[in-house]
């Protein structure tokens, strides 16, 4: 049973990372059979030899072959805690994702939720931090593009826009300019790509927007991130409910060392789906539906109701209820999904992925 929700730290528990170690028996026969796929896919890519010793023109180029690895979360780590963002740096290096070395910007890893490379809030401009900026570029370096669907534990207000003006307007951002709030109010650039909505962190780190259905590699990809923090047992805090810094600074010192967060520095109403982003990826599906057997890939932070009971958390919310209504909407090859901190197959075509990264096509 899982017994931990979004406080790990990206690693097994023996302390070292690994994509295959710690599976259980019905995904470890997955791990192996996706490994022999990479494997196979690695000879495809160096051109196989024939009995002549020649090539027998097998490259990369001529088979056209693409690859999408999916992972589970990234955010935090191991050295720097919780709200870090090296998490994918430790993840994604070549010594621990050696399949990297034979792929190219064509090729995807999908990141099941809190991602977390866009996490700081700065009170005077729409910024990377030197930290975050590291990371990302470090990622968009990386011979391979990024995709994430977001988590809980994102900076949605950079992400996708803030909206809420009552903050913009609070003492948080009173030495924000204008054109600052404007930008924020923005998030990243918003870009049509593959059939959906995507916000361009990096030109190859790209968010995937709630209810698309993207084609990718020629698989239908329907994407629909967000899940509901549970560290806040103690509440939240917006800095709006203040009238300054001061009596903010009060309050927060007073409820220090219980499990509460700062609304638009540490935590986002945007981490759920408002009725109309849920609304409009059920039409999305249904509209798919009438013209296609199924959706290939889905990928989510959170899980459908069912799966979350059998998981061991029988707490489900507005979210776990919608997903699990879209497995009626629908037929679908495999579900990917994160949030639980766990690598496991769950039932025949679901999996819940953490530290594993597994090639999916
Ligand atoms: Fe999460």
């Amino acid at each position: 049973m899982v017994n931990s929700l979004c406080m790990g730290t990206g690693r097994c528990a023996d302390g070292a990372e690994s994509r295959w170690g710690i599976c259980s028996g019905p995904l470890f026969l997955f791990a192996e059979k996706a490994e022999a796929i990479a494997s196979d896919r690695r000879k495809g890519f160096r051109g196989e030899l024939n009995q002549d010793g020649k090539s027998n023109g097998n490259s990369r180029k001529q088979r056209q072959i693409m690859a999408i690895f999916v992972t589970g979360d990234t955010h935090g780590s191991h050295q720097l805690g919780l709200h870090s963002v090296d998490g994918f740096m430790h993840r994604l290096r070549t010594e621990a994702f050696p399949e990297q070395k034979e792929m190219s910007k064509e090729d995807f890893v999908v990141i099941c939720g809190d991602f977390g490379g866009v996490w700081s809030t700065n009170r005077k401009k729409v910024q990377e931090n030197a930290e975050e900026r590291h990371a990302l570029d470090w990622l968009e370096h990386k011979p391979f593009t990024t995709l994430f669907v977001p988590g809980n534990h994102e900076n949605y207000d950079r992400l996708t826009g803030c909206r809420d003006e009552r903050l913009l307007n609070s003492w948080l951002y009173e030495s924000m300019p204008p054109e600052e709030k404007e930008k924020l109010r923005q998030g990243y650039p918003r870009k049509e790509w593959h059939g959906g909505h995507v916000r361009v962190i990096r030109p190859s780190v790209l968010m995937l927007e709630r209810g698309e259905i993207f084609e990718i590699d020629g698989k239908s990809c329907f994407a629909f991130g967000g899940a509901r923090s549970h560290d806040i047992m103690d509440g939240i805090l917006n800095p709006a409910d203040y009238p300054d810094e001061q009596s903010f600074r009060k309050v927060y010192a007073q409820r220090r060392g219980g499990m509460i967060r700062v609304s638009g520095v540490s935590w986002w109403a945007q981490e759920m789906p408002t009725e109309e982003e849920m609304e409009y990826g059920r039409q999305n599906i249904r509209a798919f539906m009438e013209t296609h057997d199924r959706i290939d890939l889905i990928f989510t932070h959170d899980a459908p109701s069912s799966h979350r009971i059998y998981l061991g958390y029988p707490d489900t919310d507005e979210l776990n209820r919608y997903l699990e209504s879209l497995r009626d909407e629908m037929e679908y090859g495999k579900w990917f999904y994160g949030h639980l901190h766990d690598n496991r197959m769950v039932f025949e075509n679901n999996i819940l992925l953490y530290e594993q990264i597994i090639r999916v096509n």
